[in-house]
């Protein structure tokens, strides 16, 4: 560690010990590992948020990961049920880089998912359509799920989210990954044929048939998560026959083709949970983001990793959690100016935390 390094955590570590329980800091797994050593608590989005959720003691969230987390954080901590304002007591949720988006959010606008729902209700009733929305999306969007009867899922939950909305209408919109909502309907049965791909750049339906739309039981946005869109069917196949004992599981935001050479697919928390349930001298194949990677290597020196992709797949976005961001952030917030707050507008806010609270609740 050099002493630049050790002056910043020693800097953070100061202003979290004068703060004590009245800042929390929050950290997704992909962040790099001495991110996620000074975080109160790391996990993945699902645990990130019934953090969030709970931390309403708190009085000032530093969340380390992508914006739309630290929207969804600001939702949950800043209003209340019942209530159709601002909490007058405000808990600012502040970013280390408040431009550390996730592309994948930002493939499916409320503009789109609005001209999407006028196009479906053309050819068939959407009061039969359960939006869904991974997590993975801004307020914006959430709010539209929320105003059309609609749910969040996460990749921790999905299943049990499409089980929800399948009891509910007959139909599924799946917002934005389309390779998440493609491996939950395949894991529940849903026939290929009834799984359509809707590509919000194309004029009409999203480039289908009125037909394949009535037929359809599920309809994938066309999102993707340039990370997990990495890891090639080649070298999965390769490394199962090079080393036939692997065990190889990716997270589900990789395609489908990939999925099914797997062991399995399975939120970061599920990934975690295999390495190291897996028993010393196990050979480990893990398709995810490249840093979590790392670090579960490290963490377990009597198990081999086999690297699945061609290149690391670093997301660059959550690599923006930087100690020297970290520590400015934390210094302004020290001083009484909190700067890099995200702040979701009421009405958005509103809406998109009734989504958040049902996926919760179920
Ligand atoms: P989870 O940690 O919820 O599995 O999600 C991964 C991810 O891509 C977050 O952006
Ligand atoms: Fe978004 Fe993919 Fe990065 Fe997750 S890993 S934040 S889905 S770009």
């Amino acid at each position: 560690m050099t002493i630049e390094t050790e002056k910043l955590i020693q800097q953070i570590q100061d202003v979290k010990r004068r703060w004590g329980s009245r800042l929390t800091i929050l950290a997704h797994y992909y962040c790099q590992d001495d991110v996620v050593a000074l975080a109160d608590f790391s996990g993945d989005s699902l645990g990130l948020s019934q953090k969030a959720a709970a931390s309403t003691e708190t009085e000032a969230i530093l969340f380390c990961g992508v914006y739309f987390m630290a929207e969804t954080a600001d939702i949950l901590v800043n209003y209340t049920e019942g209530s159709n304002q601002r909490n007058e007591k405000e808990i600012p949720v502040l970013m280390p880089d408040i431009g550390a988006g996730c592309p994948m959010a930002d493939m499916a606008s409320e503009e789109d998912a609005k001209t999407c729902k006028e196009q479906l209700s053309e050819y068939i009733d959407f009061s039969d359509v359960t939006p869904i929305t991974y997590i993975n999306s801004s307020a914006a969007t959430k709010a539209f799920v929320a105003n059309n009867n609609g749910i969040v899922c996460t990749s921790a939950n999905a299943d049990k989210i499409m089980n929800w909305a399948f009891e509910r209408t007959s139909k599924i919109l799946f917002l934005p990954d389309q390779h998440l909502g493609r491996n939950t309907a395949i894991k529940r049965g849903v026939d290929q044929n009834k799984i359509v791909l809707w590509d919000p750049l194309q004029p009409s339906l999203g480039g289908n048939t009125p037909q394949q739309i009535q037929n359809a039981q599920v309809i994938l946005w066309k999102g993707c998560c340039p990370i997990h869109q990495r890891f090639s069917v080649d070298i999965v196949k390769k490394v199962r026959e090079e080393h036939p004992d692997a065990i190889i599981w990716v997270h589900p935001e990789c395609p489908q083709e990939i999925v099914k050479l797997c062991d399995g697919a399975g939120s970061t928390t599920k990934l975690i949970q295999v390495v190291n349930d897996a028993p010393a001298g196990s050979t480990l194949a893990i398709g995810t983001e490249w840093k979590l990677v790392e670090r579960l290597r490290k963490q377990n020196p009597d198990k081999t990793f086999i690297w699945l992709g061609q290149y690391p797949s670093v997301c660059s976005n959550m690599a923006k959690s930087t100690l020297p961001k970290i520590a400015q952030v934390l210094e302004s917030l020290d001083a009484g100016k909190p700067t890099n707050q995200v702040r979701v507008d009421v009405q958005t806010a509103l809406a998109a935390r009734a989504a958040l609270k049902r996926m919760l609740e179920v």
